[in-house]
C-alpha cells in the first residue's frame, strides 16, 4: 500500500484561493474511531482497527501538507503522554523517507501547524520550536480575551474564524488561504471534521474501514452536532482492499469527495 496517498498529489490539488482541505479517519465496522473510559475520562483508539499499511497512508497524508490542522486537545493527551508527537514529518520510522519526498516536491521541511481550540487552556509542546515549525492560533470571537492577549504577546498570530467560541470552517480556510496555505491537512478530530463538512470546505475525505465490530457503550464516532443533511453526501473515489491487516480481518482504504449541491 507504500505510495497509494502519495500518487494523488494532494499538495498540487489546492490554492491560495481554494484550498484543497482533507482529513483521514480509521475506523470499525460499527463506526467506532475511538472508544471512551468514561470513569477516566480519555478515550483511546483501539489496537484492533490501526495497521502499519494504515499508519503509513496517514504518514503520507500528512506528508502533502502545506499546513497541519490540530487542536487543542490533541496537544493536552500529547502533554499527559496519552498520545504520541505527530507534528513532524520523518520522524517515524515508517515515515523516514518522507522528509526528502517533500524537498524534492518543493514543500517547506515541515508543515506550519494551527492548534485549532475555544477553551486556548494547552501546552504548545517544544517540538514545534525544535522543528522551526510556522505555529498559529485559530479560535473564535468569544475566545478569552486574556488569553488571546496572552498568546499573541508570546508572538503566536491568533486567527479569529467564527462569532462564537469555536473555530468555523469556512473562515479558518479562507484565512488560511490568504497566508497562502494550499494543502490543509486536518489532524484533528469529529468537530472539526463537522464544521468543515457544514460549511462545504472539506475537499477530500480518507476513511480507513477495519473489518471488524468494535461494540463498547461509550465511544465516538466521525460527527458531532446537528445533523448534516446534504453537507453529509459523499461520493466514492477510490477503494483499496487490504484482506491481510489488521491482524487478518481485513481494511478498506476508502477516499471520498464530498458532493456539492447542482
Ligand atoms: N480513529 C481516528 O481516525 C480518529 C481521528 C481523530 C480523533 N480520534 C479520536 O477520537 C476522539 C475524539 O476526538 P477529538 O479529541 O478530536 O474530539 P473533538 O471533540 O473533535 O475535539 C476536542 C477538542 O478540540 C478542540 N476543537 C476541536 N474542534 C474545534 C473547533 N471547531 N473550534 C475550537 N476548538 C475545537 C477543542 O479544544 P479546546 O477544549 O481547547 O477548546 C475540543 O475540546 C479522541 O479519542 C481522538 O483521539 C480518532
Amino acid at each position: 500500500m507504500a505510495g497509494l496517498c502519495l500518487r494523488d498529489a494532494v499538495h498540487r490539488l489546492g490554492s491560495a484561493a481554494a484550498p484543497f482541505v482533507y482529513a483521514s479517519f480509521v475506523g470499525s465496522l460499527d463506526g467506532r474511531i475511538a472508544l471512551r473510559d468514561p470513569q477516566a475520562g480519555t478515550s483511546h483508539l483501539p489496537v484492533e482497527i490501526t495497521s502499519g499499511n494504515d499508519f503509513r497512508l496517514f504518514l503520507e497524508l500528512q506528508a502533502q501538507a502545506d499546513c497541519l490542522i490540530t487542536h487543542g486537545g490533541y496537544l493536552r493527551d500529547l502533554a499527559a503522554g496519552r498520545l504520541d508527537d505527530v507534528l513532524q514529518i520523518g520522524t517515524q520510522d515508517a515515515g523516514r523517507d518522507l522528509g526528502r519526498w517533500r524537498q524534492e516536491n518543493g514543500l517547506a521541511p515541515q508543515p506550519a501547524v494551527v492548534i485549532a481550540s475555544a477553551s486556548l487552556d494547552f501546552p504548545i509542546p517544544d517540538s514545534l520550536a525544535r522543528a522551526s515549525q510556522r505555529v498559529l492560533i485559530a479560535t473564535g470571537r468569544q475566545a478569552p480575551p486574556d488569553r488571546v492577549e496572552a498568546l499573541r504577546a508570546r508572538g503566536y498570530p491568533v486567527v479569529v474564524a467564527g462569532d462564537g467560541a469555536s473555530v468555523e470552517g469556512a473562515p479558518l480556510v479562507r484565512e488560511l488561504g490568504a497566508l497562502g496555505f494550499r494543502s490543509l491537512y486536518l489532524l484533528a478530530g469529529p468537530r472539526m471534521l463537522s464544521t468543515m463538512l457544514r460549511d462545504g470546505v472539506l475537499s477530500r475525505l480518507y476513511l480507513t474501514v477495519a473489518h471488524r465490530l468494535l461494540g463498547g457503550e461509550s465511544f465516538h464516532t466521525m460527527t458531532e452536532g446537528p445533523g448534516l443533511g446534504d453537507a453529509g453526501r459523499l461520493r466514492l473515489s477510490s477503494l483499496h482492499y487490504d484482506s491481510a491487516a489488521p491482524d487478518g480481518a481485513g481494511q478498506w482504504f476508502a477516499r471520498f469527495e464530498p458532493q456539492r449541491p447542482a
